[in-house]
């Protein structure tokens, strides 16, 4: 424990959107957090790489450094809160941290999702915490809720939209946008950042999903492990079709366990039937869905991303921190994890899906199309078709569920197969 008695002192590195409210909160509520935290707990130092760069709060005279080694080097510090993002130095400044004695707190996802389990084991052995709350769902109490709250539970299934981005890009193209406007407005209204890659292609989501299926299952879910589609087949034709069909369209992160332990997890976009719990979602809003064996059903939303949410949660972290340093509570209960983890392949998944596929408009083509589907083992549930103009028809299928492989085998099948007809969305249905 690094703490010296009755303080708690903080090196902070970066003071970018997060990092300035995690500041403001604790320069003007020092006071009141060292109160409920029981010990004073102070802002001693914040690490940044351009000191010229105008900051939205004005930071205490010698405050500032930009020297890393006063941060993570100084017996001074306590603990370290990493708000500067990306992979490295990120992950080497947690594990500096951590090796010279200094709890962490920080609220990088892609830092937690790949080395999470590695920076535990170490501050473990180190003796130290490492807090995570604000990797995952910004503001939402996640984290803390499963390795806390759900504990006794065996967790069977974690739902999540848990991506402000694409949750703001497809509600816009709900509403009749192509995928670039959406994404421009996105980007006018702060909701994607000028390189949306990660987000639209569901990386971020990835990375917050293995968080979460890591903690809630116990059991280690390697980001590369999770299977990843993005938004970018997503037509706005398809929302008119979802909803004629009663659902909507959402990118959902996926996660379950089956009784024989088999994790499957997911994340691309979905239909979900209108009225779901995780539907009727907004812009920033996120929203998490887990079922537990005692508990039953629970839902988490709140604003999943933004300074100020955020930052909730990375307090809310020092100051549990503070907590357990002032009680001398000499380690928390690391989290374990469970090593016989069988991670079940995409192929095996058991899924509806929709397709929509464009024909050519003569006789023959619709039975060759269904055809595929009997002859890979698959019923259809529902169809839709609709006259166009010139001489092609579209063609809407729901199935009911069948493995993941047999469905993408028909999309092949019939691309390969069928030069006259052509699938131009294929979605899975929850
Ligand atoms: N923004 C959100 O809504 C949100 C939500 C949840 C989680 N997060 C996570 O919170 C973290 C911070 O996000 P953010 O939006 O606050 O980022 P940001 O606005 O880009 O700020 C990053 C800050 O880190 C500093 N920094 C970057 N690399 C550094 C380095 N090598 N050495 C020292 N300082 C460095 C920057 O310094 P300069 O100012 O000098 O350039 C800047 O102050 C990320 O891990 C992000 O994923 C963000």
């Amino acid at each position: 424990m690094t703490s010296s008695a009755g303080r708690l002192r903080v090196g902070m590195i970066g003071l970018g959107t997060v990092g300035v409210q995690v500041a403001a909160r604790l320069l003007s509520r020092r006071a009141e957090l060292s109160r409920r935290a029981g010990l004073d707990l102070s802002l001693a130092r914040v690490l940044v790489r351009d000191p010229r760069r105008p900051r939205a709060i004005s930071v205490p005279e010698g405050l500032l450094t930009l020297d890393p080694v006063e941060v993570l080097d100084d017996p001074a510090i306590d603990v370290v809160v990493e708000l500067a993002g990306g992979e490295e130095p990120a992950r080497s400044y947690l594990e500096r941290a951590i090796r010279n004695g200094k709890h962490v707190v920080t609220a990088n996802k892609l830092v937690m999702a790949k080395h999470g389990p590695e920076l535990l084991e170490l501050a473990g052995r180190q003796n130290v915490d490492v807090y995570f709350e604000a990797a995952v769902g910004g503001g939402i109490p996640l984290i803390s809720t499963f390795k806390v709250d759900l504990v006794a539970n065996d967790l069977s299934r974690i739902m999540a939209v848990i991506n402000g981005t694409t949750n703001f890009v497809l509600g816009q193209m709900a509403r009749g946008r192509t995928l670039t406007e959406a994404v421009k407005e996105a980007q006018a209204a702060g909701f994607a950042e000028a390189d949306p890659t990660d987000d639209l292609e569901a990386h971020d989501a990835v990375y917050k999903l293995a968080i979460m299926a890591s903690i809630g299952f116990g059991a280690r879910v390697r980001p590369e492990e999770i299977h990843r589609e993005g938004i970018a087949q997503v037509d706005p034709v398809d929302f008119r079709y979802a909803s004629e069909l009663g659902y909507e369209l959402k990118l959902l992160a996926y996660a379950a366990r089956d009784e024989q332990g088999r994790v499957e997890a997911r994340v691309h976009p979905v239909l979900l039937p209108l009225g779901h719990l995780l539907g009727n979602l907004e812009g920033a809003a996120n929203a998490v869905y887990v079922e537990g064996d005692l508990v039953g059903q629970v839902l988490l939303q709140g604003e999943g991303a933004g300074g100020r949410p955020t930052a909730s949660s990375v307090v809310a972290d020092l100051v549990d921190l503070a907590r357990s340093c002032h009680r001398q509570v000499q380690q928390r209960p690391a989290i374990e994890f469970s090593s016989n983890l069988v991670m079940l392949p995409m192929d095996l998944v058991q899924t509806r899906a929709y397709f929509r596929c464009v024909l050519a408009d003569r006789p023959g083509m619709l039975s060759a199309m269904v055809k595929v589907f009997g002859e890979e083992g698959v019923n259809i549930a529902g169809a839709i078709q609709k006259e166009t103009e010139g001489d092609t028809a579209e063609f809407v299928v729901t199935t009911h569920t069948a493995s993941d492989a047999a469905l993408r085998r028909i999309r092949e099948r019939i691309s390969a197969e069928e030069p006259d007809i052509a699938v131009h969305s294929f979605l899975r249905i929850v």
